[in-house]
């Protein structure tokens, strides 16, 4: 008797901690970047949160540097009035012909929508955005947001439903990320210049400090190090139908048409006034 119920406890207690450790510790996987306290991690490494004052922003990035992956984040944003404040969540490489795949939230005033902002670049070239609202109120609750790195593409995805896809188009003569490694980055800061409203509505000070909460990190990605990209400890990037070589199934093509069809405020890829010279390459093939 004594013995069995040992072990029922015994293989309890080592089932959670297996599904504990599958999520990322905030203090084992990233270090703060700036910010001055700012940045605060909780609950043993579960949570984090960031704030924003009139002083100072802060962030965090991650220690590890990828090469291709699959990321997921769980973010609740600003709430109230968020305005002029700008949450990010990305992946970039280091120097000048950079790599960058961007999450940006921009706030608004209470009761009006946040825009998400999404970029990429290759080799230092960006002027990719698409941006749009969200089917939910990202302040209410935490969602996750997830980026797909792989060789044939990039994914954007919140809670699972694809928002935008860049595919590698390097027939065509266009860069793609995949030779440099990046780090996962995220920050909250001051940018009422520019972000909400195209900077007509300015940060209330009055109700600073803005916080945005993150949890739940979880990376299935290759790890670089001293120059070689390991991904000995994914099972999933080995095998034929893993993250590695994941493309969107019909299903998820259809989502991400009903969210380009409900929620897109703007597609460079539409905007044939600011490419005179005529629309970029990639724009060819995608919706
Ligand atoms: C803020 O709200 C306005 C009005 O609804 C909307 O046009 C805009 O896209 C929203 N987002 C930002 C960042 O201004």
């Amino acid at each position: 008797m004594a013995s069995s119920s040992f072990s029922i406890l015994f293989t309890t207690i080592l089932l959670a901690t297996l599904v504990v450790s599958t999520l990322a510790n905030f203090d084992n996987e990233f270090d703060i970047t700036f910010g001055d306290g700012r940045a605060r991690v909780l609950n043993n490494g579960q949570d984090l949160t960031l704030s924003l004052d009139k002083y100072s922003g802060s962030g965090f990035r991650s220690k590890n540097e990828y090469l291709f992956g699959k990321i997921d984040m769980q973010i609740k944003l600003v709430p109230g009035n968020s305005a002029g404040s700008v949450t990010t969540y990305y992946l970039s490489s280091m120097g000048s012909a950079h790599d960058e795949i961007d999450f940006e939230f921009l706030g608004n005033v209470t009761g009006q929508p946040y825009t998400l902002h999404t970029n990429v670049f290759a080799q230092g070239k960006g002027n990719r955005e698409q941006q749009f609202h969200l089917w939910f109120d990202p302040t209410e609750d935490f969602h996750t947001y997830s980026i797909l790195w792989n060789p044939q593409r990039i994914v954007f995805s919140v809670d699972g439903i694809p928002i935008r896809e860049f595919k590698n188009m390097e027939s065509k003569g266009v860069s793609f990320p995949k030779d440099q490694p990046m780090r996962v980055y995220s920050s909250l800061w001051n940018a009422d210049d520019w972000a909400t409203q195209g900077g007509r509505v300015k940060a209330d000070w009055s109700q600073a400090p803005f916080t945005a909460s993150f949890k739940a990190y979880k990376a299935e990605a290759c790890v670089w190090a001293s120059g070689t990209s390991s991904c000995g400890s994914v099972p999933s990037a080995t095998s034929g139908s893993g993250w590695l070589n994941q493309e969107l199934d019909s299903a998820s093509v259809e989502r991400m048409n009903w969210v380009h069809k409900n929620y897109m405020i703007y597609n460079y890829c539409a905007d044939v006034q600011r490419f005179p010279q005529g629309l970029p390459a990639e724009c060819a093939n995608t919706s």
